[in-house]
């Protein structure tokens, strides 16, 4: 608190510098623990000047999600107001269940500058180094378990709304949960739930985006499919400022499916969508089947037409868009 107190009163002296005295005396510190948060503000990537003995100047913010800099100005009513922040984690998603099931709020987040053991959907691992965002929100919807996999599409829309309107990215949505620029991936999804029979306890929602990545240095087998915002943009990416937008706009959609508007959000699925109309192969356990994708249906279900002409309802499974 003290460390987010004096970056509160440097940020507000911007312009003119803050003596060491002035903030010491407004905080109620001695020089000695200003200067070792100062120290610790630098650690954290903070560029702090301090000239003519007394005076510092924040000359530069790190681009990182720490909780202070996602907090401020942050224009939501719930989502983020909880930051838990990690240099280094096995997966937010497994720190986010940990946290739920000891009673943390919905609209919590969890974010790490990097994953040692990151995961993605069908058991496969998910490649999390710097650069990049990689966050789990926990949510508790008053919904039954089966209307959970919803969230995931919710989810969906309000990435690819938000990479579109920030990056002005032609973004797509394959189903279930992938967000594409053309047919490369620049984002996954991953919704886990925690129910009884009837109710859902919590869902945590994993994002992982590749922001400011090097998709180069991924293994080999997923170059090709793969592309990060800063290799379409060829430039760097603020992630605090394209976070705060995701919140922003995942509290709108979530609490428009909080109230009953599921069909609504599907609409603008749709419209997202890179996978309807196309020709699909779908694995799953084993199988593979193939046809057109002609559909999503009220529950998010995705409806492929076989090539005999019979509509098949697919629940779940690994999507891949192929030239017939
Ligand atoms: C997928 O497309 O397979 C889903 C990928 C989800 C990755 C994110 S990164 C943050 C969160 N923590 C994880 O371990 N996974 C999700």
């Amino acid at each position: 608190m003290v460390k987010q107190n004096v970056l509160k009163t440097l940020y507000e002296n911007l312009e003119n510098c803050v003596s060491g005295e002035d903030i010491a005396s407004k905080l109620n510190i001695s020089k000695e623990e200003l200067l070792d948060q100062i120290e610790s503000l630098k650690e954290d990537g903070y560029v702090i000047e301090s000239s003519d003995g007394d005076m510092y100047c924040l000359r530069k913010t790190p681009n990182l999600l720490l909780p202070y800099e996602l907090k401020r100005n942050l224009e939501t009513e719930y989502m983020g107001h909880e930051v838990h922040y990690f240099k280094k984690v096995d997966s937010t998603n497994e720190v986010a269940k940990k946290l739920a099931e000891e009673g943390s709020p919905e609209g919590t987040l969890v974010v790490a500058e990097s994953q040692s053991r990151g995961r993605g959907r069908r058991g496969k691992k998910w490649v999390s180094p710097e650069g990049g965002v990689w966050m789990s929100m926990i949510l508790r919807p008053e919904i039954p378990p089966m209307n959970a996999p919803q969230l995931t599409l919710v989810t969906g829309v309000a990435v690819a709304e938000t990479l579109k309107s920030e990056c002005g990215l032609d973004v797509g949505i394959k189903w279930p949960n992938d967000i594409l620029i053309g047919d490369k991936k620049v984002c996954g999804i991953l919704t886990e739930v925690s129910a009884t029979v009837d109710m859902v306890d919590y869902v945590v929602v994993g994002i992982g985006i590749d922001l400011n990545v090097d998709v180069d240095l991924f293994p080999p087998e997923l170059r090709s499919g793969a592309t990060s915002l800063k290799m379409e943009l060829e430039r760097e990416i603020q992630s605090v400022k394209l976070v705060q937008k995701f919140l922003i706009n995942f509290e709108k959609t979530y609490g428009d499916f909080k109230e009953g508007k599921f069909p609504e959000i599907l609409k603008e699925w749709r419209i997202l969508s890179t996978t309807i109309g196309n020709y699909v192969e779908v694995h799953k356990r084993g199988r593979t089947l193939k046809g057109e994708a002609v559909g999503i249906n009220k529950d998010g279900v995705l409806i492929v037409e076989l090539d005999d002409g019979t509509l098949k309802k697919v629940l779940s499974g690994e999507c891949i868009h192929v030239k017939k």
